[in-house]
């Protein structure tokens, strides 16, 4: 590059809870009442380059070729911390693209932080651990801390109250149990109520909060346990009670949090169906009305067909996991 210029260029993929995040104990630094556990996709992908300019003063961020404002200040909030450690005071040129569409509902958040933390402390020479991006990438968007690591991911709750330890790690890797996941699009509308107000709203007016919060350790446990001994009926089990308790104590906050139209939850029958039939599948939702069907891979076309099938689902989108955060070649 051109004199001084500090470059980089990395790929994220979102990643899906299986045991939900909701509710902050401190946000400013994104720090949860709840661990959570994840699986990283593999198809569907932030690619992002970074480009540190001396000289320049403000941050130029464009999102798939077109100037970026909804979130060019948590992104320039994030480039901060990254400087910070650095000591550079440098303007960036940021250019992202996602492979998939961004009202979809699948966090490009949570890949979109993870590339931009991977490929930002590479531009400045940062000899960051993977564990130290994912508590960076924490504090710009709570569930990309999990994007930094591929397969299955566990988010600590942690201890500290500077957060260093509320960071992800890999609990198994997508290759040694490589489950497939169909989501059904229900509504291309953009999100009514984000997650950090969803999360703020719960915390403060429902009566399930303190709950949620209790019964948490155990549904860690019962996934955790599931995942390494590859127990696809105790993980479907444990997952569609995460997300249902989750839905549960959103839709008691005041007003109510209610994230799924008619078609999210017909999908919902249609995969119970199937799994009373003996299809290895089972559902999450998140702050939105898209569904995730979860299942071994001799099932994937025909839990395709059956979510095509529901009236209201616009289209169907399909990935096995995939791997962590990663240097790819420069442009995007
Ligand atoms: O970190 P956020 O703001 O993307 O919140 C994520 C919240 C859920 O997607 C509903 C649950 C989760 O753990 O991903």
């Amino acid at each position: 590059g051109a004199s001084g210029e500090l470059h980089a260029a990395s790929q994220a993929q979102p990643n899906i809870a299986l045991i939900k995040y909701w509710g902050k104990r401190d946000a400013a630094l994104n720090l949860p009442v709840v661990g959570s556990i994840s699986i990283t996709l593999e198809s569907l992908w932030t690619r992002t380059d970074v480009r540190f300019v001396p000289g320049q003063k403000q941050d130029r961020i464009t999102l798939n070729g077109r100037g970026e404002e909804a979130e060019s200040r948590r992104i320039t909030a994030c480039l901060d911390l990254l400087r910070q450690r650095a000591g550079v005071d440098y303007g960036a040129r940021v250019a992202s693209r996602n492979n998939f569409p961004t009202a979809a509902g699948l966090a490009s958040s949570a890949s979109g932080f993870a590339a931009l933390v991977h490929a930002g402390a590479q531009a400045l020479g940062l000899a960051l651990s993977l564990a130290e991006q994912s508590v960076l990438a924490r504090r710009c968007s709570g569930s990309a801390a999990r994007s930094i690591f591929g397969g299955y991911v566990e988010w600590a709750h942690g201890q500290l109250a500077d957060g260093t330890d509320s960071v992800a790690r890999p609990l198994l890797g997508a290759d040694a149990w490589p489950l497939r996941v169909a989501v059904a699009i229900t509504s291309t509308a953009a999100k009514q109520v984000g997650s950090t107000e969803g999360m703020r709203r719960t915390a403060q007016t429902s009566p399930y909060q303190s709950a949620w919060i209790d019964t948490q350790e155990a549904d860690l446990s019962r996934a955790r346990e599931a995942i390494l001994a590859r127990d696809f009926e105790a993980l479907a089990q444990v997952s569609e009670y995460s997300c249902l308790k989750m839905h549960a104590l959103a839709l008691a906050a005041q007003p109510g949090l209610l994230y799924w139209n008619g078609a999210t939850v017909e999908c919902m029958h249609r995969v119970r169906a199937l799994r009373q039939q003996g299809v290895p599948v089972f559902f999450t939702v998140d702050a939105g009305p898209q569904l995730k069907a979860v299942c071994l891979p001799s099932a994937i076309e025909q839990v395709k067909a059956a979510l095509r099938d529901v009236p209201g689902v616009l289209d169907v989108l399909d990935s096995g996991l995939g791997e962590g955060a990663r240097n790819i070649a420069a442009g995007v």
